[in-house]
């Protein structure tokens, strides 16, 4: 077998063809695929027969098709070590096993001493589409009282119209108060291609997630089990709901998830390869590292359709394919006033490095007026709350400067995607891994960035 890897559009041929193949034959055989046996399960077990058909399906939206980046199902047997999260830049603000107080993470009542309040807007842009500041961009007063009164997750989830989703592609996000408490929850969920001949939209896994998530914090705590709500939890209903669901046939889905409290103590949930990044005043607190499996190949959430199962079982198959809820990496973060936190997919940090999504931030807050110099140092501007509250009645705005943070990160991650000469992370990644491939530029894909700026409401 070929192991050395294909040129790009090669490898796209291959591809086509032997998932034709594989569709005619039912099955695939693990190492067919040239490099693909890099990542694949190493030995020829009649459970990695059947999971290379899988692997088949699942390969990608991505350039280099199958070979350099499936973002493939995982398999217990194929686990790679897994690099922990990175301190912040600073020690004394590293919120990892720093003896910092533990999270309690119980939604507190809206009351005289919330003091920390998170202002959030989503940008995005699907692959093969043009962005568009106006109207790529998602705001919402999360402070709003709730004005349905559904309690149940799934009602809640059904009155949400498909046609009307965002236009994020296979990368979806969501945010919403946590019940009637001041707590907000946010996040990102970038859904895995295929299963399309099988009449499958792969953006249903990762959309209809993002709309269970939103949809349990918002009604919480109707339906918890729990009286504290942790992120973990919050994906775990997410991904029971979609799993249950008979209108979400399969897909899969990484996600990137807070639960952001008033007291200034925000929890972060990751799994897969979105990422979350947390910035104070001109400088990185932290950045999450992806979880992988291998090269391009993240932990992901996932359901097979019930029509491959049996073809599994047929095979001999066991259905270990999917990762699960509790295996996301779960950090602990205190805020400050004047921080900003970006969620986002792979298709912002494949693009841009957190430098460059740091320098995009403090332009665009220095230029804002939301960081301010005062002789020769950096502080918060005293019209940062106001900067948040640029909402207007009704439509969707872009006035706020948490709006114009998102905006700046998916534009930049949109340009540079496009760009064939400056190399992102991703190319930088490749001619790591993979120096035969010749890859230079960005990497075109879904984008969804949510911003959350923080404030530190003075009492009065
Ligand atoms: C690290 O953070 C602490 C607490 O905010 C601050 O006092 C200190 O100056 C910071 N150190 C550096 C090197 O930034
Ligand atoms: C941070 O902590 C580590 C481990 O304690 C230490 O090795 C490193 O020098 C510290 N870095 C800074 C900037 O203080
Ligand atoms: C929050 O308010 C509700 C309704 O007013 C009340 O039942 C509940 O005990 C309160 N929870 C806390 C933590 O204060
Ligand atoms: C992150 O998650 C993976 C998978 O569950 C686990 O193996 C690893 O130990 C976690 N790392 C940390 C630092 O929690």
């Amino acid at each position: 077998m070929n192991v050395h890897p294909c040129s790009k559009s090669l490898c796209h041929l291959i591809s086509l063809q032997t998932q034709a193949w594989a569709a005619a034959m039912g099955f695939a055989i693990a190492g067919a695929l040239g490099l693909s046996a890099r990542l694949t399960p190493r030995a020829g077990s009649r459970l990695s027969a059947s999971s290379s058909l899988l692997l088949l399906y699942l390969s990608t939206s991505s350039l280099l098709a199958h070979a350099a980046s499936p973002r493939a199902p995982s398999y217990q047997s194929q686990r790679t070590p897994f690099s922990p999260p990175t301190c912040p830049v600073n020690n004394s603000t590293c919120p990892v096993g720093s003896g910092i107080r533990s999270f309690h993470s119980s939604p507190q009542n809206w009351s005289g001493n919330a003091q920390f309040s998170y202002h959030v807007a989503a940008s995005y842009s699907a692959k093969g589409h043009n962005f568009n500041a106006e109207r790529n961009i998602f705001t919402r007063d999360v402070f709003n009282p709730i004005k349905s009164s559904i309690t149940d997750v799934k009602k809640c989830k059904n009155i949400k119209n498909k046609r009307k989703r965002p236009k994020s592609g296979q990368d979806a996000f969501f945010f919403s108060q946590v019940g009637t408490t001041q707590t907000t929850a946010f996040g990102v969920a970038d859904g895995v291609g295929g299963w399309v001949e099988s009449g499958v939209d792969p953006a249903d896994f990762s959309h209809g997630l993002c709309e269970y998530m939103a949809c349990a914090a918002r009604i919480w705590p109707q339906g918890a089990k729990t009286n504290s709500l942790h992120p973990k939890d919050l994906l775990q209903v997410g991904y029971d709901e979609v799993i249950a669901d008979k209108s979400i046939v399969g897909g899969g889905s990484t996600a990137c998830l807070a639960v952001a409290e008033p007291d200034g103590n925000v929890e972060v949930a990751n799994l897969g390869d979105s990422g979350f990044m947390h910035l104070g005043l001109n400088a990185v607190r932290h950045f999450t590292h992806p979880q992988t499996h291998a090269f391009n190949t993240p932990y992901q959430l996932s359901k097979t359709p019930e029509r491959m199962l049996v073809q599994m079982k047929v095979f001999g198959g066991t259905s270990a394919l999917s990762d699960l809820p509790k295996e996301s990496n779960v950090t602990h973060h205190r805020v400050r006033h004047g921080d900003v936190l970006i969620f986002a997919t792979d298709g912002v940090w494949d693009n841009l490095s957190p430098q460059d999504a740091l320098s995009i931030v403090s332009r665009s807050m220095v230029d804002l007026g939301a960081w301010v110099e005062n002789k020769g140092a950096l502080e918060v501007g005293p019209e940062l709350q106001t900067l948040t509250q640029a909402v207007r009645e009704g439509k969707a705005d872009t006035a706020s400067l948490q709006a114009r943070l998102a905006i700046a990160i998916a534009k930049e991650a949109k340009e540079t995607s496009l760009n064939t000469r400056r190399d992102g992370p991703f190319a930088k990644e490749v001619q790591k891994y993979y120096p035969g491939e010749n890859w230079h530029g960005g990497k075109p894909d879904d984008i969804a960035a949510v911003v959350a700026v923080v404030v530190e409401n003075t009492a009065s």
